[in-house]
């Protein structure tokens, strides 16, 4: 099993749509994929909600920052949606099982400051400084026409962070998020501009999956393969995320 969290201490970060994508690809990729929300906002359940019932299965998991159990049996992927001020013993518990944990952060100096001194919180979780639990983090909601990128890129080095790139700033983010889709979820043809800069994290989640020990049987079902039906529906999908 493989637990990947998305935490940052700052609400509106891009924590849940970023969470949201990952479990998307997940489930387009790869099989038996459940998303958790720990947030009590619930962004992420109201996502899966949303989803059409036509794309691969995404098991909703809603988690209690304060009675954390052990994610459930049988599921090979799970990906942690986190609420903002996500700090201390539920910070610890959620985090002690997964094998990564992604950091999105905004541009600004109040985003970057927030983020430097919880990445020195990260650094200290037991799992981190052991060496089982890879750090990461991606600009999230960057302007493309601004040098915005290259500030988190260099802030990434002064933290020694790995750093993803950065998802520009995009009014296809809030309507995929307003109808429980994801970039992954259209023609690959039809969304390559987004895909590119997607690329380092979907290439990174893909090395935290392969580092994760294989998991024998499972519970869960598998996902249908891809029909020709249901890349006409993800054609149409298309048009209405258009003409929202
Ligand atoms: N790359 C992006 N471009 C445009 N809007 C975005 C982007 N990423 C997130 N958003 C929007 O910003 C808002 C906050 O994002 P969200 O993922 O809910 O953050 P968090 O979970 O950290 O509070 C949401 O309305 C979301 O649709
Ligand atoms: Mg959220």
């Amino acid at each position: 099993m493989t637990v990947i969290a998305i935490i940052n201490p700052k609400g509106g970060c891009g924590k849940s749509t970023l969470a949201t994508h990952f479990a998307a690809y997940l489930s387009l990729h790869k099989s038996e994929v459940m998303l958790g929300d720990v947030d009590r906002q619930q962004s992420a359940r109201l996502w899966l909600s949303l989803r059409p019932e036509q794309l691969p299965k995404i098991h909703g998991w809603s988690v209690d920052e304060n009675n954390f159990a052990r994610p459930p049996a049988g599921v090979r992927h799970i990906v942690l949606d986190t609420p903002g001020g996500f700090h201390g013993f539920s910070l610890m518990k959620v985090t002690m099982s997964a094998d990564a944990i992604l950091i999105p952060t905004g541009a600004s100096l109040f985003d970057r400051q927030a983020s430097t001194n919880y990445v020195q919180e990260l650094k200290q979780l037991p799992r981190v400084a052991a060496g089982k639990c890879r750090l990461a983090c991606v600009g999230m909601r960057v302007d493309g026409r601004t040098k915005n990128g290259a500030a988190i890129e260099r802030w990434a080095e002064e933290q020694g962070l790995e750093y993803l790139g950065c998802v520009r700033l995009a009014q296809a983010y809030i309507r995929c998020l307003e109808q429980g889709l994801s970039i992954f979820d259209f023609p690959t043809e039809k969304v390559e501009t987004y895909l590119k800069e997607w690329r380092p994290l979907t290439q990174w989640l893909e090395e935290v999956l392969a580092a994760a020990p294989a998991l024998p049987g499972s519970v869960l079902q598998r996902p249908e393969k891809t029909t020709a039906a249901d890349l006409a529906a993800r054609h149409s999908m298309l048009t209405s995320l258009r003409a929202s």
